[in-house]
């Protein structure tokens, strides 16, 4: 019945057909690209695990933005390198901070592109955890992350960064409750306006590795497992975001990207908020070194990978690849 009347091979029988009838697009406006900035460095520094990206300085972030902007690039988001850490990440709360001026910096020259903030205590803390440790109940020496004490830094950090000018902050830290408690100061101060991205679904994952060095954020004991996700477990995901929209998040987040492709499509058909995907540093460093091997097709691969999480239901992706892809995709 079917063949010969259909033959689907007749709309792929030229570049223009194939582009007419293509059900996913991916465009520079989709895009968030992460930058670390360094309150110590005086010029831009490689990350060597993550060829092509680097921590820069506050100066060098304005002309990034510039950058991102005239790629058509939609969106910016901002990780900070304190000079000094401790053992509450004071420096999160900090309004000279590198992301507290970076963001007033850019916001001054470059209004047009969306600036959003990553907050985590991360970068802060000397022992490199997302939160404030407190001892083990029963385990004499050993010591946990806090969570109800880390809500109140993430809220004071949310809030420096809304007071900077940044136009959405997005939660990174995996603690029960923060979307709520940063709702609350937000609203409390006059930041009734200013939208969460909450990164509702984080799986603790090895394909972090490379932003820890990025970032300068690994953690000195244990890991993450204890308030990041286990990789099994995609019910659970329904429930964390629920929950955070329960507490007024605006958007939604899955992290890592291509391992959680299919928990991208489950949010997306669950919540109809603006969805992002966050295609990780493991991510990235594993196409750069296929790629410099001569493995892979580094081009044809990344605009491949950026449509699947597309095509899984993600509205916009934060990606290291942004810049180049950008390129590709203006001609
Ligand atoms: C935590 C944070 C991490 C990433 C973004 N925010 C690291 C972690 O949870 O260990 C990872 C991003 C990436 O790998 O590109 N502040």
């Amino acid at each position: 019945m079917a063949f010969p009347t259909h033959r689907p091979r007749r709309l792929r029988k030229t570049a223009a057909l194939r582009s007419f009838v293509r059900e996913t697009h991916v465009a520079p406006s989709d895009f968030v690209y992460p930058i670390f900035v360094s309150e110590t460095l005086t010029a831009r520094r490689p990350i060597g695990t993550m060829p092509g990206v680097f921590q820069i300085t506050v100066d060098e972030a304005v002309a990034e933005a510039k950058e991102l902007r005239s790629l058509g690039i939609g969106a910016m988001i901002l990780f900070g390198l304190p000079k000094t850490k401790d053992a509450q990440g004071s420096g999160a709360c900090d309004p000279n901070g590198p992301v507290a001026r970076a963001v007033s910096a850019i916001k001054d020259a470059v209004p047009e592109i969306v600036l959003i903030t990553d907050v985590c205590v991360d970068e802060y803390t000397d022992h490199g955890h997302c939160g404030i440790l407190r001892p083990v109940r029963g385990r004499p020496g050993e010591l946990e992350v806090d969570n109800d004490a880390t809500l109140e830094v993430l809220a004071r950090s949310a809030l420096v960064h809304a007071k900077a000018g940044a136009d959405v902050v997005a939660p990174s830290d995996m603690m029960d409750g923060r979307v709520g408690a940063i709702r609350a100061i937000l609203d409390g101060e006059g930041f009734e306006d200013i939208p969460i991205l909450s990164y509702a679904v984080k799986y603790a994952s090895a394909f972090y590795g490379p932003f820890r060095e990025a970032a300068d954020c690994a953690p000195k004991f244990g890991d993450r497992a204890g308030y990041q996700m286990d990789p099994g477990n995609a019910r659970e995901a329904m429930r964390e975001a629920q929950l955070d929209v329960d507490e007024g998040a605006d958007m939604l987040m899955v992290k890592p990207a291509l391992p959680y492709l299919d928990v991208v499509r489950r949010v997306r058909d669950a919540f109809d908020l603006p969805l992002g995907a966050y295609n990780v540093s493991g991510e990235y460093s594993m196409i750069k070194a296929a790629a410099a091997a001569g493995m892979i097709d580094e081009k044809r691969a990344v605009l491949e990978l950026l449509t699947s999480i597309r095509r899984a239901g993600a509205d916009f992706i934060l990606t290291y690849h942004a810049k180049d892809a950008a390129k590709w995709l203006n001609g």
